[in-house]
Parts: structure tokens; sequence; C-alpha cells
């Protein structure tokens, strides 16, 4: 009777372990990426510039995680091999959500890309909430969403943080005025990833903020001289080439660098 209970305890203790082990397997699953290949996080992936980023990194073969603020209506780009995650960089929780749902994961690259461009031409136009609102996506959203990441990219190989800042941003080149809000939004930007880079340089971080062009989405209008495709490649051919020794400059899509 005694030996017939130990094996009945052996056994469920066997099962106990087994059952725990694939439990275990599964939760891994769910945020385990699909291959060892590098990640890259794209926020604002749902269209423009964003989603052709997704696309190009995704056939390059890397895992991609492409943000939407709705995701049930990120059609294009749940199409792509990619994952989809919910993000809107204005807002904290949702920022902290998405950073939780990637907890120990490395992250090799982020592309700060989200971004709004209200038109303010004269300072009599100004509305603050328009301009507040830009200052919150356009800057402090980067913000945000870099520091809630940084234990993932820490973890990555890469350690490398884009910011998908404007020409407009440059104050060297602030020749014809006009875009009040998102000039400064940018420049900020601007500021911002040459702080970054002077702090995580010692971690061997690459920071950099980069000009897409002017290029056709629904923000650069029909009349634009760049299509995605090339703006993305450009893009990415200078993310590509430059490493931590070039950490905290400022570059166009077209691989020149942007005065200050
Ligand atoms: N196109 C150009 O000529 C040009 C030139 C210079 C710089 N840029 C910069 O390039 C980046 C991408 O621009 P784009 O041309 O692709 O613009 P776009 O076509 O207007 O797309 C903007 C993207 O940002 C997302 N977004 C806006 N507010 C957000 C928020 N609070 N949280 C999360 N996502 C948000 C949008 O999501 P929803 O669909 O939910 O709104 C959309 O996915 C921007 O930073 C822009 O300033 C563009």
């Amino acid at each position: 009777m005694r030996t017939t209970i130990r094996i009945i305890a052996a056994v469920a203790a066997a099962l106990a372990v087994l059952c725990g082990t694939l439990a275990h397997a599964d939760n891994h699953a769910d945020s385990a990426p699909a291959t060892d290949a590098p990640t890259v996080l794209i926020t604002g992936a749902n269209r423009g510039l964003g989603l052709e980023f997704a696309r190009q990194y995704a056939a390059d073969g890397w895992n991609v995680v492409g943000t939407a603020r709705v995701p049930e209506q990120a059609d294009e780009l749940s199409a792509l091999s990619v994952e989809v995650a919910q993000l809107d960089v204005a807002d904290q929780a949702s920022v902290d959500a998405l950073a939780k749902s990637l907890e120990g994961r490395p992250i090799d690259l982020l592309i700060n890309n989200a971004g709004i461009f209200p038109r303010v031409n004269k300072i009599e136009e100004v509305n603050f909430d328009d301009y507040s609102r830009t200052i919150a996506v356009n800057t402090l959203g980067p913000v945000r969403v870099t520091r809630a990441l940084l234990p993932n990219l820490r973890r990555g190989e890469k350690k490398t943080i884009v910011n998908i800042t404007s020409r407009l941003g440059s104050i060297g080149l602030n020749d014809f005025g006009a875009f009040y809000g998102y000039r400064e939004s940018k420049a900020a930007l601007n500021m911002f990833t040459k702080t970054l880079a002077m702090e995580l340089g010692p971690e061997g971080f690459t920071c950099l903020t980069i000009h897409p062009g002017w290029v056709k989405t629904d923000m650069g209008g029909e009349n634009a001289n760049l299509t995605p495709e090339e703006s993305i490649s450009g893009m990415r051919a200078v993310i590509q080439k430059l490493g931590p020794s070039d950490t905290g400059t400022y570059w166009s899509y077209s691989g020149d660098e942007v005065p200050w």
C-alpha cells in the first residue's frame, strides 16, 4: 500500500514539473522573437514612413515590432510578417503597458518615428493646445518611449536609437520661418538625441537623429519629391553604416550630415 502511494506521489510530482515546464514554455513563446535575427521597434508603423520601415526591415529578415495607436485598424501593418503592438506615444499608461509586454526582450534598434505636423505659419495663428500637443507627441513621445524601453535596448546587441526628425528642426538651416510648434518640437528632439548620446555613449549606444527628406505620405503630401521606398532605403543605409563613434549626430536620408 505504502509503495503504491509513493508511486502515485512520484507520478503526480513528475506531472506537476512537466506542466510547469510547458506553462513556462508557452509564456516564453508568447514574448520571444521568432528567430535570433535582430529586433527593431518602430513607432507609428501603421502608415507612412513607419509602415515602410516595417516592410523593409521585415523583408530583410529582422524581427519587427510595429506599433499603432489602434492595432485593430492597422490592416497594412498586420498583413506583414511583424508583431503589432498598441502604443500612443503621448500616453504614459500606453507606453508602460508596451514596456511591460516586452519585459526581458532585447531590442537592437528603436525608431522613434511617430509624429504630427500642424501647419502654423504666423505667430498670430498659434493655438497653444495644438502647440503643446505637437511637443507632447514629437518631443516627449520619443523621450517616454526611449526611457521605458532602455532596459530592452541595453540587452540588445546594436544598442541603436534613431529619432526621426526633420530638416525643419535645424536652427542653422531656418531661412524662411513658418511651421511654429513643429520646428521647435524637432529642434528639441535633436537636442534630446545629443544629450542621450552623451549619457549612453559609455555603454556603447549609437543615438542618431535623421531627416527623412520630403516624402509622399499623409504628412508630406502628393507634391513631395521622394517615395517612402526611397526615403526608407536611404535612412536604413545611414543607420547601417553608422556606429558608436558616430553617436550624437544629425543626418539626412541622403547620407549627408545636417547642420544643427
Ligand atoms: N513625410 C515627410 O515629408 C516628413 C518630412 C520630415 C519629417 N517627417 C517625420 O517623419 C515621421 C513620420 O512621418 P510620416 O510622413 O510617415 O507621417 P504620417 O504619414 O502622418 O504618419 C504619422 C504616423 O505617426 C503616428 N502617430 C501620430 N500621433 C501619434 C501618437 N500620439 N502616438 C503614436 N503614434 C502616433 C500616426 O498614427 P495614426 O495613424 O494613429 O495617426 C502615423 O502612424 C514623423 O516624425 C515626421 O515628423 C516626415
